[in-house]
């Protein structure tokens, strides 16, 4: 019995894992739906192409070859994304300055991780990116401003942005995608670490991103992941920026 047991549970770990590496391929789906779809959405009240000027604090999170997740400028040499997006120490870039993930944009070679100490599958997920250069500021490559602390997300609604895949192979999912989330009361979990926005019925599984959740230029989320199973309409889960606002803070400066 045992040995089933352990068995099964093995094969549900395996199958956590893959749903993992498939969240990152796919990224925030339910995010980043293709237009569309958003207007039959219950909750999601726009969806539309962005320019990075107006998100200077974007970039990718990713290697020479493959990207992974989004990520948010703090500093010139600090990004912030989500801890399980780290999926490797070298060789790992975040590119800035652009909305088009095909061009070039300005290329920051990360020098350091820093995983949030507690972080522990869904709680807690949220890394910081030391660079080795200082990004240059300019129209579009800019920090995000951090919240005062708070254990609540003290705003209604706000924004997610990003490169999430789409279902439709013709769909440009090159380009920076933008959509207004709203927060959910319901679902706060023990440790305050995370909050829900609600979004529109999409097949993320478990859409994990490290991009942002702003609100007129700040920085209230990090997009953790979506529910199983894929559009289902439940909550998404976001980091809970004015909760970690301190560690975010104190880490940032010894980087
Ligand atoms: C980039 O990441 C992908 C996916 O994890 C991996 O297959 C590839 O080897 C990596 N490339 C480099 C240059 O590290
Ligand atoms: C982008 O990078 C490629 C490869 O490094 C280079 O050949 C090309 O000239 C660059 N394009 C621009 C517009 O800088
Ligand atoms: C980021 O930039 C804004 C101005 O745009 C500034 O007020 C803020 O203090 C900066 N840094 C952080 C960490 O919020």
């Amino acid at each position: 019995m045992r040995t089933r047991i352990t068995y099964f549970l093995l094969r549900i770990q395996h199958f956590c894992n893959m749903i993992r590496l498939l969240n990152i391929v796919l990224t925030v789906l339910l995010v980043f739906e293709r237009v569309g779809n958003i207007s039959t959405s219950r909750f999601i009240v726009g969806g539309y192409f962005v320019a990075i000027d107006d998100f200077p604090f974007m970039v990718s999170v990713r290697n020479a070859t493959f990207f992974y997740c989004g990520g948010v400028i703090l500093s010139p040499r600090v990004v912030i994304t989500a801890a399980h997006c780290i999926f490797q120490d070298e060789g790992l870039l975040v590119k800035a300055g652009t909305d088009d993930l095909r061009k070039n944009g300005t290329i920051g070679k990360v020098e350091k991780v820093i995983k949030h100490p507690l972080h522990n599958g869904d709680l807690y997920d949220l890394a910081l990116l030391k660079l080795e250069e200082p990004l240059e500021y300019s129209p579009q490559i800019n920090n995000v401003t951090l919240p005062d602390f708070s254990n609540e997300i003290k705003v209604k609604e706000g924004i997610s942005i990003g490169w999430g895949w789409t279902q439709i192979p013709e769909d440009d999912t090159n380009h920076l995608r933008a959509i207004k989330l709203l927060v959910e009361d319901v679902c706060r979990d023990k440790t305050k670490s995370t909050f829900c926005v609600n979004h529109f019925r999409g097949n993320a599984c478990r859409g994990d991103s490290g991009g942002p959740f702003v609100s007129d230029g700040v920085l209230y989320g990090i997009i953790s992941s979506g529910p199983i199973p894929c559009g289902n309409g439940l909550p998404a889960i976001m980091v809970n920026i004015p909760f970690l606002v301190e560690w975010i803070k104190t880490n940032a400066n010894i980087l």
